[in-house]
């Protein structure tokens, strides 16, 4: 904490270090790289649960019965399709638009197509925003990825789970066992993680009892920028801009002699390598068995290795952004959806932490220090 004022309390900068809510939802140990679900190790999820039983026990606080759990796959699937009136709101946005920009104004545009009552909502209101949210996100990222090149959308299939049906949606094809296997564990390794700044933005407007497509919309929007969501595009921009694992060295020295970042290096809160992207970079490896090797995964790794000695030591190590943007890459998926594929996730987890602020009435309302001027006298404009 860097300063203290005796009438205003602690000032941290970004709020570093500083709790401002009880949260029963996930816990991480920065400094051993260990990330729970609702006390369940990540690891043991990615490698033994899926996305929709992920989503259920962050939504709901415990795993869900084999009969709950099919009830939630089939409302699920139920609620994939769109409605036409949205797919034509989508289709006058610009070509150029940014998808995750297409995603945060048509999700808080649902709230007018969806609408719920002021005050209280019901457990059964709460229970199918949670779903709608969740079911349809894919179906609007995959949409506007089709759209936007001129091809209508493909409409959701049934019979296939939350991630092979992002995936057929956005392809046409449907994947092979292993893709959708790493598409789904790349969903649950995203899903949820703490109180960083897109969660933050869900609890401070749930704070003020606004609808949940605002929240969602407002957590989009935090996503969206480079140091939080958007760094997997960046991570992917810079090993392209390598281009040859050659240049890996004299790439990150001129970076680091300018004192400018790396992206997918570092962390607010882990101090080492993020588990995720252990998680991830094991995901891509498997999926070189089926598909081969790629250039740019040997760049990433030779940085991860230079960066070691340098950044490494004060704890700046990969982040999750670092290898999936190389995973989802590899699944043919273009660079500008990563980070709407990270909101397709993250919106169990930002659904649960809305769910949990709805037990609060607390409004945020931090303070600020001033340092302007006070006191001054109005000059007229004749006298400027
Ligand atoms: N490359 C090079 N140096 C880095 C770095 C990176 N990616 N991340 C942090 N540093 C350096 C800072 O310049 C600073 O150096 P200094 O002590 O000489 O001033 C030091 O490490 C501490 O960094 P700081 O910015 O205080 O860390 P933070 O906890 O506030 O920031 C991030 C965390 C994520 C914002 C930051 O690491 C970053 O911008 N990373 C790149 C973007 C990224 O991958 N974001 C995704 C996060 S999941």
């Amino acid at each position: 904490m860097d300063e203290k004022d005796q009438s205003i309390g602690y000032y941290s900068p970004g709020l570093a270090g500083i709790p401002v809510t009880k949260s029963a939802i996930s816990s991480v140990d920065g400094k051993v790289g260990h990330l729970e679900y609702r006390g369940i190790n990540i690891e043991q999820l990615a490698e033994q649960s899926t996305f929709e039983e992920t989503s259920f026990l962050l939504l709901y606080g415990r795993l869900p019965s084999q009969q709950e759990l099919m009830e939630a796959h089939e409302k699920l699937r139920h609620h994939r399709r769109i409605k036409f009136r949205i797919r034509d709101m989508m289709k006058c946005f610009p070509e150029s638009a940014h998808p995750m920009d297409s995603l945060q104004t048509t999700v808080a545009a649902m709230g007018m197509f969806y609408p719920l009552p002021h005050g209280q909502l019901t457990a059964e209101q709460i229970r199918s925003v949670c779903l709608n949210l969740m079911s349809k996100l894919p179906t609007l990222v995959a949409a506007h990825s089709r759209m936007r090149k001129g091809d209508d959308p493909i409409p959701p299939r049934d019979d296939l789970s939350h991630a092979a049906n992002f995936l057929y949606m956005l392809n046409g094809d449907e994947p092979t066992p292993l893709m959708e296997r790493i598409m789904d564990v790349a969903l649950i390794v995203h899903a949820e993680h703490t109180l960083n700044a897109s969660t933050f933005s869900t609890i401070v407007t749930a704070s003020t009892l606004a609808d949940p497509y605002t929240c969602i919309s407002a957590a989009i929007g935090s996503l969206s920028g480079p140091l939080h969501g958007g760094a997997n595009e960046d991570v992917l921009r810079m090993l392209d801009e390598i281009g040859d694992v050659n240049r890996a060295e004299s790439y990150l020295n001129e970076k680091l002699a300018k004192k400018e970042k790396i992206a997918g290096l570092g962390h607010r809160i882990y101090k080492t390598k993020d588990p995720r992207a252990v998680l991830l970079q094991k995901l891509y490896v498997q999926l070189t068995q089926e598909m081969g090797e790629d250039p740019t995964y040997e760049i990433a790794s030779r940085i991860e290795e230079l960066s070691r000695s340098t950044l490494g030591a004060k704890g700046i190590c990969p982040n999750v952004d670092f290898y999936s943007g190389i995973v989802y890459r590899k699944l043919g998926i273009p660079t500008d959806l990563f980070t709407p594929i990270f909101a397709m996730a993250r919106v169990s987890g930002w659904l649960a932490h809305w769910k949990e602020q709805l037990g609060s009435s607390r409004i945020y309302r931090p303070t600020q220090i001033y340092v302007g001027d006070k006191g001054l006298t109005y000059i007229p404009m004749k006298e400027r």
